[in-house]
Order: C-alpha cells, then structure tokens, then sequence
C-alpha cells in the first residue's frame, strides 16, 4: 500500500465534478432471492449451486437477501445514505424462463416497479442485462459455445428495452467477461462448472462480444440515442513498483494492456481481449497464435457488430498487482507481496492507488469518460453488543481508494461515478454467504438490516461530493 494522499488541503489533490454520481452495486442472483416465485426459471447458478460440494457449505442462492419481497424497504435504505445511483442486474430467465420465446409478464413487472421507485426516491437506475445468471435453458442448448446465445441475448435486451426503456437511461451490456467464463467454462469452480480447452473458451468469449454489439443495436434502436449504454469488464491493474519512477509506471502501463497479461489469473483475464475488440474493433495482434481455431469462428462481419460506439467506459476494481520495468522482452516483471501485507477478509490484497493509474490509462486508450461500477471490501462485520456495525476497516479502505479516483479527476480524467459494492451483504457465488461486502448487513436468517458505519459515512460523503474524504 503507499502512503495515502494528504489529510490537509485535501482539494488541492482530489476532485469529484459537480455532476458525479454516488451509487452502490448489486446483483440479481445476489441478492433477489425467489428463484422460482412468479414464473421465474432456473439458472445455471440454481442447478449448479445445488449440487453438493460446488458452493461453501452447499449454500445456495434461493432467499439470499430475498431482495424481491424487500425492495422497498431496501429502497427507503439507500435514501437514508442519500445514494443518487443503483446498480442492479436483471435475471434473464425471471423475464424469459425459458431464455427466449414466452415473455414472464410478472417477472418484467418486478423490474418494473423496482425502476418507478428508484426514480420516485430520485435514484438513477443503472440495469446489467447480464451479471452471470444465463437461465438453465440456454445452458442446455450449447450456452455461450452456441453462436445462437447473441441472438437469443438480442431479443431478451429487446423484451427488456419495450418494458423500461422510456424510464431508465443508463445500461450495462456485461459484468466481468473474463470471470464469468474464465471461473465457469475455464477453472470450473464457478456455474456451470466446465473445463473447457482454451479455443473453446474463447470460442465463448467471441459469442459474448457478439451478443454485446447486438444488444447494443437492440438498445440503440428501441431507446434511441439518449440512453448511454456500456460495459463493465473487470481489471486487475499492472501498478508500478516506484510511483514517481517514470520507467516503472511506463512499465505497469504496458503491462495492464499486454495480452499476456494475466494477473492472479489464466489466459484472456486480460481486458485488452474484450475492450479492444469492443470499443476499438480489433483482437489484440496475437489472437491467431494464441487460438488458430479463431479463423473459424470469427466471421468477417463480426467485428463491425462487437464494434458499436457506447457513451462511457465502466470497470470493477479491486486490486492490482505490483510490477517494475525489466530488461526482458516484454519490458516488465511481477514483483512479489512484501511479507504481511494486508489483506481483505477474501484476502484480497489492498491497492488503492490503481484507482488513480486505471481510469488514467483507460482514458488515454479508450477516450470515454468512466464509471467504477464495483469497488469494495468484504469484512468479518458482526453486529456489536451495542447493536451497531463497526466496520471501519472498511471506511478506510474506501478513503483510500476514493481518494485516488479523486485524484484521477483532478488530473483531468473524466470521472463519471462510483459504485461501491455492494449495497448489501448478499450471495458471493462460490463462497456462498461467506464474504459480507456490504454497507448493510443483513441477518441471513431474520432479513433484518442494519447500517455498518461505513453507510452513514458513505452518506456524508456523498453529501459532500467526496470533500469529506478525510
Ligand atoms: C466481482 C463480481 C461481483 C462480486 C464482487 C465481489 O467480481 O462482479 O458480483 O462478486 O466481485
């Protein structure tokens, strides 16, 4: 961890604009809960979390937060912390149980409702289409190794769009690519559990761009051009060694966006797979060494459909990992963790300062103003003799990394919003309920909520638009 940014004449170092936007993250396997009320069909995080062995303690995604029987009292939740933006991610088979053809009317009133009350309490509703959950029925025909997925995924985002569309202006195509696939078609500890040859994977991956361009048009031609629409891969920065080191920063720079760049993770972790093809029409140059196979499934029109203009660049951070510049071809190397550095409860290691060196270099490549849609900590909250939440490793934790976005601002890079995750403790996919990232904790067993300090202190902040971070 570096030293963090000055207490004193804070505003001389960071800067949030007038118009930023304060929210917090979620999502619908997460936290909805009712996996089959009101038609709902299953998806492979139903089937796959009900296999013994596959989660922490079995423990499945069925009630989770039960955030479909609590939205409104949630909704009244984030007012008291004053949020002015929520994301949350809408489940493909509660709208589409079958993940294409009949329409679920009840499901879509749920998302419904949900966007009239956010909007009520004046908080922007920022909906994922797709955070994971692909509805058991794709699954079965071939899932994201089927070509037909980005059709299938075009005429969800369609029934979608009819529904709110004229309310909500904000969209997320995707939620970290790279994890999805790379845990659940690649590792297999992740739904649905597969471990498929790297060719297939990105056989896979293609499909999923594919799908994201097509919801692009879909979204486009059904809202029109005054929604802004994006996505949100995930990325694990090169951060330098020596900050005020020209040549490692040069050396992190090139790192972050080299393809072989992988991090704590495999092949195609690496977001230059998914941005670059995304927002500037090309696989990085050695797609065809990496995946011969690649020639036959890329077909020549593709890239002008993955290649659709978005209006902003959103990405989930949590932590980097530390390089130097090195004499070596690639001009770069790992440096490994000094001995007891500190870590979150997930053991998560702590880099704030890649909130400052990501959005400036995203916005050197991609040239788009940006969202944080995820950033966070889990702890080992617990809810005091005194009835409160003591989180307050937390709120430093999010000092820290808020002060370095605020710093990228100040720098000039277009900074957009912050979205801390999660609103909720909830559902942490493999590790089951596990990991309690959230502002409010939640008793699994009463759906009691309660808000852990670092609420009230996210409410001060953005009560003050980040001059509180002190
Ligand atoms: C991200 C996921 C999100 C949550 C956080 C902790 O990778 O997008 O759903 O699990 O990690």
């Amino acid at each position: 961890m570096n030293e963090p940014v000055m207490n004193t004449e804070l505003s001389a170092f960071i800067m949030f604009p007038k118009k930023f936007l304060w929210g917090a993250a979620t999502s619908a396997a997460q936290i909805e809960g009712a996996w089959d009320e009101d038609g709902r069909g299953p998806s492979i995080w139903d089937t796959f979390a009900s296999e013994p062995g596959n989660v922490r303690n079995d423990e499945t995604p069925s009630i989770s937060c039960d955030f479909y029987h609590h939205w409104k009292k949630d909704i009244a939740l984030m007012q008291k912390i004053g949020l002015q933006a929520f994301r949350f991610s809408i489940s493909w088979s509660r709208v589409l149980p079958e993940g294409k053809g009949e329409i679920n009317t009840k499901g879509l009133d749920f998302y419904d409702n949900l966007v009239d009350e956010l909007l009520k309490a004046g908080i922007q509703p920022f909906p994922t289409l797709f955070h994971w959950d692909l509805p058991k029925a794709i699954h079965d025909e071939g899932g994201w190794q089927n070509r037909g997925i980005a059709e299938w995924f075009a005429e969800y985002t369609g029934v979608v769009a009819d529904r709110l569309g004229d309310r909500v202006s904000h969209w997320i195509t995707f939620n970290e690519p790279q994890i999805f696939l790379g845990f659940g078609y690649s590792k297999g500890n992740h739904a649905p559990g597969q471990q498929l040859p790297e060719s297939k994977v990105f056989r896979c991956a293609h499909h999923v761009n594919l799908a994201h361009g097509r919801a692009v048009q879909v979204l486009r031609e059904k809202v029109g051009e005054k929604s802004q629409i994006g996505f949100t891969p995930f990325h694990q920065f090169a951060l330098p060694e020596n900050p005020k080191a020209t040549q490692h920063i040069a050396a992190a720079k090139k790192a972050s966006f080299d393809p072989h760049w992988t991090g704590d993770h495999e092949t195609f972790f690496n977001s230059c797979w998914w941005s670059d093809p995304i927002f500037t029409g090309k696989y990085p140059r050695t797609l065809f060494e990496h995946v011969p196979e690649a020639e036959d499934f890329i077909e020549a029109k593709d890239m002008k459909v993955i290649n659709q203009p978005l209006d902003f660049y959103g990405f989930n951070y949590y932590f980097g990992k530390t390089v130097r510049s090195a004499d070596n071809e690639q001009g770069w190397e790992e440096v490994p963790p000094k001995p007891g550095e500190p870590t979150t409860a997930f053991n998560w290691p702590i880099h704030p300062e890649g909130l400052y060196w990501g959005p400036k270099w995203l916005y050197e490549r991609y040239k788009l103003p940006l969202y944080v849609f995820e950033n966070g900590m889990s702890s080992t909250d617990w809810i005091a003799l005194d009835g409160k939440v003591h989180d307050t490793n937390r709120i430093d934790f999010l000092t820290r990394y808020l002060r370095e976005f605020g710093r990228a601002g100040k720098a000039k890079v277009p900074i957009a919003g912050y979205f801390q995750w999660s609103l909720l403790d909830n559902y942490e996919w493999a590790e089951g309920y596990n990991e309690r990232f959230g502002l409010i904790h939640v008793d699994f067993e009463t759906q009691k909520r309660t808000l852990k300090e670092s609420a009230h202190w996210y409410a001060e902040v953005i009560k003050t638009n980040g001059k509180s971070l002190k």
